[in-house]
């Protein structure tokens, strides 16, 4: 099959179309025929090497899929060949923790692409216990925007964030990957959102995907806007994906016994706070990663109702590979780049 691989780590030109062996599926498994797969900045990161150094060569980056049945193991009897299907972007590697729940706490989860060959081929092959069918209708170039997003999106607002109609939410950086769909999962959970961007071109975008508020940071006091905004009282839920020294900033936002959400590090991954701000208020902090199989279904669904937007960039060939990578490092991506077998 033809797919983009890489040999080594290295800049956007170690990324390599070629023709390696096609995946022949186990007994639980399928074999897809991808129809496009997107680009994360993960797949950044991992290519640099600056994530999971011991990656074995040659591997095939990509997390994101949607495709259609080719091939499918003696032991499934769920899908049928043709079908539409969604790959979950990340599963337990080992057998014995499929059923671990959430599968994310799992040890041997591992996120497609990382731990395993990935989407940027022709051909995958995923247990079938992993694969959701696509009923949405969308055309592949959007499907393929959503998984890794949707997922992480949300296990961090719906599931660990317990945000229900009518909370007041602070969704840090809405511009963005993660931050677009945590508003989108908010407003659709029937949240009010309030989010924050550091430049003016992003506030229309941010107010798009149905922000009640937008603050500049750079411009406005956060915390003087959020007691604003709740009338003193405190935000419900704040969902942080910059850490280091916004995640004391996100303590102050809360309400007593509000919930924040830490699920990044552009900041930094090193915090300080005092102690005396989580148990005056008596708030909780909890960490999310990813998401799992019911968090994709729920994600669909939302996609299927309309409440949230796949947000396409570019679409390339996945001969580009290096180009859309390019794109990605060099350029104000707004959603997803997403390649085409
Ligand atoms: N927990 C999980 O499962 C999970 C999944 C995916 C990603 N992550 C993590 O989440 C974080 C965000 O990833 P992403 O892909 O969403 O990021 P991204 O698309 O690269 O966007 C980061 C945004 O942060 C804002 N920003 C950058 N520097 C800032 C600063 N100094 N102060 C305030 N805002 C700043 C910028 O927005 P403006 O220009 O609008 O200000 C920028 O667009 C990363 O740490 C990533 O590792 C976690």
């Amino acid at each position: 099959m033809k797919a983009s691989i890489i040999r080594k780590f290295g800049d956007t030109d170690v990324l390599e179309y070629t023709t390696i062996d096609t995946p022949k599926p186990a007994s639980d498994e399928v074999l897809i025929k991808i129809l496009a797969t997107g680009v994360n900045r993960l797949d950044h990161y991992l290519r640099e090497g600056k994530m999971m150094p011991n990656i074995p060569f040659p591997h095939i980056l990509g997390s994101d899929a949607v495709g259609e049945i080719l091939e499918i193991g003696v032991d499934v009897n769920n899908f049928e060949i043709g079908e539409r299907v969604i790959p979950v972007p990340g599963y337990p590697m080992k057998k014995e923790e499929e059923n671990i729940n959430p599968m994310t706490l799992a040890s041997s989860y591992g996120i497609i692409g990382a731990a395993n060959h990935g989407t940027y081929a022709e051909y995958i092959k995923v247990p079938a216990k992993f694969v959701i069918k696509d009923t949405t209708n969308l055309s592949p170039e959007l499907i393929a925007t959503l998984p890794m997003v949707a997922v992480t999106g949300v296990r961090a607002v719906k599931e660990v964030g317990e945000v229900k109609k009518g909370d007041k939410v602070v969704v840090l950086a809405g511009a963005s990957g993660t931050g677009s769909f945590n508003i989108q999962i908010a407003k659709a959970l029937g949240a009010e959102v309030l989010s924050t961007t550091t430049s003016d071109t992003n506030i229309d975008f941010i107010k798009n995907l149905g922000a009640d508020v937008v603050i500049n940071s750079k411009k406005e006091d956060l915390i003087s806007s959020v007691q604003k905004w709740t009338n003193g009282k405190g935000a419900d839920v704040v969902i942080d994906n910059l850490g280091g020294k916004f995640l004391n900033q996100s303590i102050e936002l809360l309400k007593p016994k509000g919930i924040l959400v830490s699920m990044g590090f552009v900041d930094s991954p090193n915090v300080s706070f005092d102690v005396r701000s989580l148990f005056f208020k008596q708030i909780s902090i909890k960490g999310s990663i990813m998401g799992t199989k019911e968090d994709l279904e729920f994600a669909i669904e939302l996609v299927k109702q309309g409440k949230i937007k796949p947000l396409l960039d570019t679409t390339l060939p996945l001969s580009d590979a290096n180009k859309a990578h390019d794109i990605l490092v060099n350029g104000k991506v707004k959603g997803n780049i997403v390649l085409i077998p």
